[in-house]
């Protein structure tokens, strides 16, 4: 600190501005790149005192920056990981933290220095176009899982960062709109995941989010970013706007936003002027004293001075991919979550596989936008399946191959590039092939695999209609072909996922023997696939989000806001009834609920115990694999609070587990600590935790509760926020 303050008493005033104003968008607008290429932000360096620039780059699903430089032949290729809704599948915290450590060590490396990830805003609703890139419906499940992550990029002597702070659960105006919502759901569901993981992992940064958060946006919110994020929580890094969030400079200061990014906002924004030149007006005027400008500048440098570049790290450009590639399959691996399955997986070796579906080939490892990578490869479906020798129907391959190569030489079709520099692909038609040639694929083969792709992005979000949240009429078609053809002969059909959020399944998946949600698993997906398809893996993933029956049942009516053409203001009428929360108090049936996943063995769980110890309830039980497969098995720990003077949800998720390897036969015994302040609720002042009898409820998945027992908590207890 003292070095600090002694680095301050240097600077002058407009020095201190620039450090807490990002240069602008590297790269566009005519500003030059950054000296990372394809990093998203930079600050601006005071040489004089020896204070670099600093680089900040994206994002959740590996290292985001460009592959290649103009006149350099060296590559800057990043691992493309699992998308972290995937991530999330696995409930694995090591996983979490191995994954972390290995993008740290990328961030490290190419000379950056904060990562823009974890984000982990709620899937308040299945049509956000970025829920790919957050964790879960539910808070404890995405805290515990940026917990993790954010400890294991940190251990590589790199920052990260936690975004979007708060409730930017839509795409559609995100910039603008204004969310409402009540103090009780924003602390039990939207900041929770944000509290868990400021208390645990102390990330050295936060983004504070683009919308309005009742009335004020995130980026010039007292209450959010100093109240509950400092005060109460006790986070001692700085925040960061999101890229040109906010309309005011100056109260983004004021307000805790230390710093605002990317810098020069009138480049995108006519309305907008420089924000060093207001900044240092507002000085001038008195309309911005200069002690909240220097406790902005030592939030920052408190932070920055343990970074690379101002120790002046070598970096070396060479990250360990190797090994990183091997992280990014373990952990696809552990995320991929069995829907279905009434016998037909595993497959044995010898069996013949006839795959439909141009997922297969065009396979989609992650969503666009900040959260894409540039990966040295992806292997596709198709590519994963021929190099794990497994048994195929080349021809129909290669009629795949040719149709593909076909469509996308037309117009209609062509590949065409987003603003992010992405090559986006118009969806292609999937029911091309003739019935006889399906009939002929099913004489042939012994089963048939169909894959069924989405993609979506930041900017925008997924729609309710044929094609996006439902299946198309030609995937209907290709299902319902295959299916008939295949099982005219005795044969089975299994269902690939390649989805980076809920679509719809309950009025198909009847149609088909198994489905398996393989999510967008990044570079190593074709490997995955064809290792838990033959059964080298055994699916161990469990949603970390519910999979409804059908979009008029999802909560979030009020999703995207009001007026309907262009949202300005949205509603969160369901209060605290976001996801499980919702369909389990009030009776409805959702496609696939919360936690569900099922494997290729079976597990027992047994001799529930539990005790109160202080503040602590403990909570022990033992799982046995009872099949004849290794396995993983997550187990998950809801509690049931009695009926009292708050409306409560059925239950909710407190603690969860996922259990080692197990072979048949293998138990292991499980312990767990839950605070009891994690039982309160908020009564709009205090959390409160009410007396009365409350019930644990050990599940396989929410609705499938295996093990149950009651406490009884003994007087009102009280916390203050
Ligand atoms: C996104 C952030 C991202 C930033 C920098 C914004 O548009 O919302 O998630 O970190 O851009 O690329």
């Amino acid at each position: 600190m003292e070095r600090i303050d002694e680095i301050l008493s240097q600077l002058t005033t407009e020095e201190k501005v620039k450090l807490v104003v990002g240069v602008g968008l590297p790269g566009l607008f005519g500003n030059p790149h950054s000296r990372v290429a394809g990093a998203a932000g930079e600050t601006h360096p005071i040489p004089r005192l020896g204070i670099p620039a600093f680089v900040l780059a994206d994002g959740p699903a590996g290292l985001r920056i460009n592959p290649t430089r103009e006149n350099d032949e060296n590559t800057y290729y990043t691992t493309a990981f699992p998308v972290e809704i995937m991530l999330a599948s696995t409930w694995n915290r090591d996983l979490l933290e191995e994954v972390g450590k290995a993008m740290g060590e990328e961030v490290r490396e190419y000379g950056v220095d904060v990562l823009l990830a974890p984000a982990m805003n709620i899937h308040r609703n299945p049509l956000c176009g970025r829920n790919f890139e957050y964790y879960s419906e539910d808070p404890v499940l995405s805290g515990e899982m940026a917990s993790a992550f954010v400890k294991g990029v940190q251990s590589q002597g790199v920052g990260a960062c936690i975004k979007h702070f708060v409730a930017n659960n839509q795409e559609t105006n995100r910039m603008v709109v204004d969310t409402i919502v009540s103090e009780r759901a924003l602390r039990e569901i939207y900041l929770k995941g944000f509290e868990i993981a400021v208390k645990k992992a102390r990330p050295w940064t936060v983004m504070s989010a683009y919308n309005k958060l009742n009335g004020k946006y995130c980026s010039q919110n007292e209450w959010l970013l100093k109240k509950v994020l400092r005060e109460e929580w006790g986070f001692d890094g700085f925040v960061m706007s999101d890229w040109y969030a906010g309309d005011n400079p100056v109260e983004q200061l004021k307000a805790g936003n230390d710093m605002i990014m990317p810098g020069k906002a009138y480049q995108v924004n006519t309305e907008r002027r420089d924000e060093i030149e207001e900044i240092m007006e507002a000085l001038k005027e008195g309309k911005l004293s200069e002690e909240v400008l220097d406790e902005c500048v030592r939030n920052i440098l408190k932070v920055l001075v343990n970074a690379p570049s101002f120790k002046g790290y070598r970096y070396s450009n060479k990250p360990d991919l190797e090994s990183h590639a091997e992280v990014a399959y373990k952990a696809g691996a552990e995320g991929v979550v069995l829907l279905e399955n009434n016998g037909v997986l595993p497959f044995d070796e010898n069996t013949h596989v006839a795959v439909f579906g141009t997922g297969q080939i065009e396979t989609i490892k992650g969503g666009t936008g900040s959260g894409d990578t540039h990966p040295r490869y992806t292997i596709s479906i198709l590519e994963g399946i021929k190099e794990r020798n497994m048994k195929f129907d080349e021809e129909l391959a290669s009629t795949y191959e040719e149709y593909i190569k076909k469509m996308r030489e037309t117009e209609e079709y062509k590949p065409r590039t987003d603003s992010w520099g992405t090559a986006i692909k118009p969806k292609l038609p999937e029911n091309f092939l003739p019935e006889k040639e399906i009939k002929k694929a099913a004489k042939k083969n012994d089963v048939a695999v169909v894959v069924i792709s989405r993609i979506s992005g930041e900017g925008y979000d997924r729609k309710p209609v044929k094609g996006d949240f439902y299946l198309s009429d030609d995937e209907l078609e290709l299902i319902k072909t295959v299916s008939k053809e295949f099982h005219d002969q005795g044969k089975k059909v299994v269902v690939l996922l390649n989805i980076g959020s809920p679509i719809e399944v309950a009025s198909w998946r009847d149609l088909v023997d198994g489905i398996l949600l393989v999510w967008q698993a990044g570079q190593e997906m074709g490997r995955i696939v064809a290792d838990v398809l033959v059964g080298k893996i055994n699916p161990s993933g469990k949603l970390p989000t519910t999979f409804p029956k059908d979009y008029s049942d999802v909560p979030s009516w009020t999703f995207p806001g009001e007026p309907k053409d262009n949202p300005q203001r949205v509603v969160y009428e369901e209060d605290i009834y976001v996801g499980y929360r919702y369909y389990d108090t009030f009776g409805v049936e959702p496609a696939y609920e919360f936690g569900y996943g099922l494997s290729y063995t079976k597990f027992e769980y047994k001799d529930l115990k539990i005790a109160i110890d202080g503040d602590i309830l403990r909570v022990s039980y033992t799982i046995t694999n009872t099949g004849n497969r290794a396995g993983k098995e997550v187990s998950q720990v809801y509690i049931k609070a009695p009926k009292g003077k708050i409306d409560k949800p059925f239950q909710e998720l407190k603690a969860f587990h996922k259990t080692k390897l197990l072979n048949p036969g293998e138990s292991e015994k499980i312990f767990l600590e839950i605070p009891l302040r994690d039982l309160a609720s908020f009564d709009g002042k205090e959390w409160v935790v009410e007396s009365g009898e409350y019930e644990v409820r050990v599940g396989a998945s929410s609705r499938d509760i295996r093990l149950r027992d009651i406490f009884l908590v003994e007087g009102e207890k009280r916390f203050k926020p």
